[in-house]
């Protein structure tokens, strides 16, 4: 079982300014710029309080699937809690650091939303992330922790991936 990298407490504070923040800045939008859509397979990567796993998995529906993935067991116990009551069938919840257990090639869409700045090792990550990806699948990449340039360097930096588009609020990244 990985460490979680918060304490329960910073857990249940970061959850409250999380709901805060998006009421300012609804998810919805987010998913929009990230081309969610019905029948995807989506990966949510450190999916914290389910803001956009869940919303996610509304809008794939049956035919899709949203993985949601973080170290912390609350997040996990909280994603799968309000997945239950959504009824939401087609949400899988993964506790782990980093390594998915995926299959190679299966994601239509990797979220990575606020949680690179805190990765003790993104390498490693991101790799796992273009392990995961179909060869025609997206990063979708939001950390307002970090400016443009060391979003950009860091994620490309491995050869892995290569810049393919800016939103509002998102940087979209493709297989290089
Ligand atoms: C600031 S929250 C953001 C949550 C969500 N992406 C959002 O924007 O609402 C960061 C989350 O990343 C998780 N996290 C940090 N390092 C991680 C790692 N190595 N693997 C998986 N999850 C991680 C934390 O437990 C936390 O839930």
């Amino acid at each position: 079982m990985p460490a979680p990298v918060m304490t329960n407490r910073h857990f249940r504070l970061m959850t409250l300014s999380l709901l805060f923040r998006d009421i300012i800045h609804p998810p919805e939008a987010m998913l929009n710029e990230a081309g969610i859509k019905a029948g995807l397979h989506v990966l949510d990567f450190g999916c914290g309080t389910g803001s956009y796993a869940l919303p996610a998995a509304q809008i794939v529906g049956i035919t899709g699937r949203v993985y949601a993935l973080d170290v912390h067991p609350l997040a996990i116990q909280r994603v799968q809690r309000l997945a239950v009551k959504k009824g939401l069938t087609n949400m899988q919840t993964i506790l782990s650091d980093g390594m998915t257990n995926l299959p190679d090639a299966v994601i239509d869409v990797a979220l990575c939303y606020d949680v690179f700045h805190e990765l003790r090792e993104p390498e490693k990550v991101l790799a796992e992330l273009h392990r995961v990806l179909k060869p025609d699948g997206i990063l979708s990449f939001s950390d307002h922790h970090l400016k443009e340039e060391t979003i950009v360097s860091r994620v490309t930096a491995g050869g892995r991936f290569k810049l393919s588009g800016k939103g509002k609020q998102t940087y979209t990244f493709v297989k290089a």
